[in-house]
């Protein structure tokens, strides 16, 4: 029997609206769960989503893209990746997984969420292949880093690290649980789809498969690539929103859920790429600088987008500018320092030659971030390995649950505010900013400090630290990936000194 073609029967098809008759509209589609007050009735069905496909379809071309990664992986099983890639590699691969898989089965919650609350009935559509592609995302990436499991524990966090209390995961999960979980419909598509997806996605997901196809980690790139050729297509569900409250005069709304969704998401990601792009991907395979990803993939590309739509870059456009060349250096020292706190061995990605490559990204690292590095460099030389490793806690944002860190001798101040008897540290202006618009969203969160202080981990050391993060069970906290190796290469020139 011959096939209609799709473009005579999708309008009709995807034309799910009706009128209820036996409930009120806001009894169907309460305003806290669909969003969208004074958007008029009838401008929901213009909603026009810009990627038309059907069931049929999907399921070919999803099939077709499962096919592609599972026979990639399977043929290259043999080739012991885990062995013979650089061990910075590896924790690139741990980090990743146990910050993204089961954040992909939230992902589907998302979707799913638009699919039974959105008004506009070409969303709902959408969102159902959205769903059925966040369910794929997890499913992969909890299947393909299973075949490390039996060589590293650590593997294991692919898993269990959203379960655990451990700092980074409060940190990402106070972030997806703000953009993706706890919005309305209109807002999650805002903040989540149009800011996070459209934007931060395709750094991690674009930037790490090049560096891994170099890396010779090819299993890994493929499915990175077929992950993001979902994303491409769902990340368009927030635009035509966008527009839709633009022509209802909410201009200023739009523009506020960017600039709350674009710091955050930026933050999150100065852990979850900047990091590994600038120090774990071995340096000869190195793509371009997590700087120079930003700027290729935000600064023009976000911001393009953000003009079609007429919308303005976010208010804090000079200060992110900057903090794009500082931030991430902060929390590279930050996390490498503690390192037992993390679930991945972290690199320090430190050699001459790799200084030289940081100080020519990024002019002036050597007499900042360098510096500070020199004091760590000479500890380990004159084997004082304990000084390495702070004592105490750092202070922690209220937003973005990181520690704060700063440029040395530069940025690094403390931005505070007294909010109902109870101070807050931000670790910038923009944090404080987007908890100043809506105490009520974050003011009752409390991060790894205030739990310490309060007496709810015990004992209250390092070791109950650690055991409250979930490490020591299945797997230990991280250490140096490369067993400090790359120290050697300043022993002779501090033989000399004290
Ligand atoms: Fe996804
Ligand atoms: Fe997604």
């Amino acid at each position: 029997m011959a096939l209609l073609d799709r473009a005579r029967w999708y309008d009709l098809a995807r034309t799910t609206e009706w009128t209820p008759r036996y409930v009120e509209p806001d009894e169907l589609f309460p305003p806290e769960m669909s969003g969208g007050e004074g958007i008029p009735d009838e401008a929901w069905s213009t909603y026009d989503e810009p990627y038309k496909i059907s069931y049929r379809e999907y399921v070919d071309v999803q099939r077709q893209k499962d096919a592609g990664a599972y026979s990639v992986k399977a043929t290259l099983e043999r080739a012991d990746l885990y062995h013979k890639a650089d061990p910075g590699w590896i924790s690139i691969l741990k980090e990743h997984y146990a910050a993204v898989a089961v954040v992909e089965y939230g992902a589907s919650f998302q979707e799913a969420r638009f699919a039974r609350w959105s008004k506009a009935p070409g969303m709902r559509n959408m969102a159902v292949f959205g769903m059925l592609d966040e369910i794929r995302h997890a499913q992969m990436q909890l299947f393909f880093p299973h075949e490390y499991v039996n060589k590293d524990r650590q593997f294991d966090w692919s898993h269990e690290a959203m379960f655990t209390d451990n700092w980074v995961t409060l940190g990402a999960r106070h972030f997806f649980d703000d953009m993706l979980m706890t919005r309305d419909a209109i807002s999650t598509a805002i903040c989540a789809n149009f800011s996070f997806e459209t934007g931060f996605t395709n750094l991690q997901f674009i930037g790490l498969s090049g560096d891994a196809a170099k890396a010779g980690d090819f299993t890994f790139s493929k499915l990175i690539q077929s992950i993001q050729s979902d994303e491409a297509r769902h990340a368009q569900l927030g635009t035509p929103l966008l527009q839709l409250l633009i022509e209802s005069g909410q201009k200023e709304r739009a523009q506020k859920l960017i600039d709350i969704s674009f710091w955050r998401s930026y933050r999150l990601f100065t852990v979850l790429s900047g990091i590994p792009m600038d120090y774990y991907v071995p340096l000869d395979v190195r793509e371009a600088s997590f700087k120079e990803f930003m700027e290729e993939w935000i600064v023009t590309q976000f911001v393009r987008s953000l003009e079609d739509l007429g919308l303005a870059k976010p208010w804090y456009w000079d200060l992110f500018l900057r903090d794009v060349s500082e931030h991430h250096h902060g929390q590279q020292l930050g996390t490498y320092s503690w390192r037992p706190t993390l679930w991945w061995n972290p690199a320090a990605g430190v050699t001459p030659e790799e200084r030289d490559w940081l100080e020519e990204k990024y002019p002036g690292w050597n007499d900042t971030f360098g510096k500070v590095w020199d004091v760590l460099i000479d500890n380990f030389a004159h084997g004082r390995t304990d000084r390495t490793v702070p004592g105490t806690l750092p202070v922690i944002c209220n937003v973005s649950q990181l520690p704060i860190v700063g440029t040395p001798s530069q940025t690094l101040r403390d931005i505070s505010i007294v909010h109902e008897g109870r101070r807050y540290h931000f670790a910038s202006e923009v944090d404080r900013w987007i908890f100043e618009d809506d105490p009520e969203r974050y003011r009752h969160h409390r991060n790894l400090v205030d739990r310490f202080l309060g007496g709810e981990i015990q004992p209250a050391d390092l070791g109950g630290v650690l055991q409250y993060m979930g490490l020591g069970v299945v797997s230990d906290g991280g250490d140096d990936a490369h067993g400090y190796a790359w120290v050697d290469r300043y022993r002779p020139a501090l033989a000399t000194t004290g």
